[in-house]
């Protein structure tokens, strides 16, 4: 019976976790589960509503960290989470994606001789300025053993020079939450209460400190977007970081003024309920450029790089940079087509299997 501590910490992490919990569960006599939620997205719209959604049972621990610098909440990550894994010696913990909570959880392990499990690993932008690169990087060089999504990524790790039997394929666990999920979302209200029922419009995110703290980046991503908006409604549920940016920056003129409805952030199956029946996606968001390609939606990726290049080459991702007139030129070209063309496949397993394939992994390196 292997005893695993999964860990979760903010939004992207609750739908990676939720199909790996729930398939350990299911294998009750080789797996003993617990979760512990560090507290690094704590209000109600980025944290408990993903576990109603997603069915996750509350977390075992509860680190209630809180926001911070990064070194300060690194910092109070790694001082809460240490106790917790001496007093529970896990076999496993199971860390999922980039983010800070990530990198702390697997340095204390790493330092207690614990192994870690790393499902998302070997991703790459390649671009160190982004704090999820660094964590990328970092948690990748300490795990014991590191799963993937796609086989770029196992080409990154081996030429960072991981060894092979430490290199998992096992797909992406994200598209089992998302599969899982589908039907579920159809009870969602969400088109109806936006007015959207029977209209054509796009979905736009953006929380990347790259382009929502900058004024003038963020500015020209607005200007862009409200001449998008001119040809099709774009409703944006907007982060909180990027929601008081809107504030400060005096920009909320720029949005009323235009056909880009402002919305408040929305949990899981609202969500996909909202961008599934789109017909445009625009983000910064790395989740949201694999549910797209998932579901063969278009989507015009926000940033100069991406760690999930996959979503371009088998999916429907458009790396379209920051620079306006480039944005509205792709979306217009998106816009101007029929239909997306039909040669676009489902990256390899991708296929809602891979909670199953991660558990058998941890098996097999035990
Ligand atoms: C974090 C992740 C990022 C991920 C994103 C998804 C890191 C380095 N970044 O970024 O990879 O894509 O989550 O959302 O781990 N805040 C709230 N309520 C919350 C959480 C945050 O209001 O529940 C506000 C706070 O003002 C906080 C700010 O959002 O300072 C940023 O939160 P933080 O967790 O530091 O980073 P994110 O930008 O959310």
């Amino acid at each position: 019976m292997l005893k695993v501590l999964n860990i979760v910490g903010a939004r992207p992490n609750f739908m990676k976790i939720a199909p790996i919990v729930r398939e350990m569960r299911r294998r009750e006599t080789d797996f003993m589960p617990l979760i512990v939620h560090t507290g690094q997205h704590y209000d109600a719209a980025m944290s408990d509503s993903f576990f109603v959604d997603l069915g996750i049972p509350q977390p075992d621990f509860h680190l209630e960290v809180g926001s911070a610098s990064h070194a300060v909440q690194t910092a109070k990550i790694m001082t809460e989470f240490e106790p917790v894994v001496l007093a529970e010696k896990p076999d496993w913990v199971l860390v999922v994606g980039d983010v800070n909570s990530t990198i702390a959880c697997a340095l204390v392990c790493a330092k207690l001789g614990v192994k870690i499990a790393h499902v998302e690993a070997g991703l790459r932008s390649r671009d160190r300025t982004m704090p999820e690169e660094i964590n990328r990087i970092l948690t990748d060089a300490i795990s014991d053993l590191l799963l993937t999504t796609s086989q770029d990524a196992d080409e990154n790790l081996k030429a960072e020079g991981v060894t092979e039997d430490k290199i998992k394929f096992v797909g992406n666990v994200m598209i089992d939450s998302l599969f899982y999920s589908l039907k579920l979302a159809e009870n969602s209200r969400v088109r109806e209460d936006l007015d959207l029922t029977g209209k054509d419009y796009a979905v736009l995110t953006l929380h990347r400190p790259s382009n929502v703290d900058e004024p003038q980046i963020f500015g020209g991503l607005l200007d862009a977007l409200r001449s998008i908006g001119e040809k099709i409604p774009i409703v944006f549920p907007a982060h909180p970081r990027t929601k008081a940016n809107i504030e400060l920056f005096g920009y909320a003129e720029k949005i009323a003024s235009s056909q880009i409805k402002l919305v408040e952030p929305l949990g899981y199956l609202d969500f996909m309920r909202l961008y599934s029946g789109s017909k445009l996606v625009l983000t910064d968001s790395g989740g949201l450029q694999e549910e797209t390609t998932a579901l063969s939606i278009p989507c015009l990726t926000l940033r100069e790089n991406t760690e999930r290049p996959i979503t371009i080459s088998h999916g429907t991702n458009i790396l379209v940079g920051t620079n306006p007139e480039r944005i509205k030129r792709a979306a217009f070209e998106v816009l101007n087509q029929d239909s997306i063309s039909n040669d676009k496949k489902i990256p390899p397993l991708w296929d809602g299997n891979a909670a199953e394939r991660i558990c058998v992994a941890l098996l097999e390196n035990s």
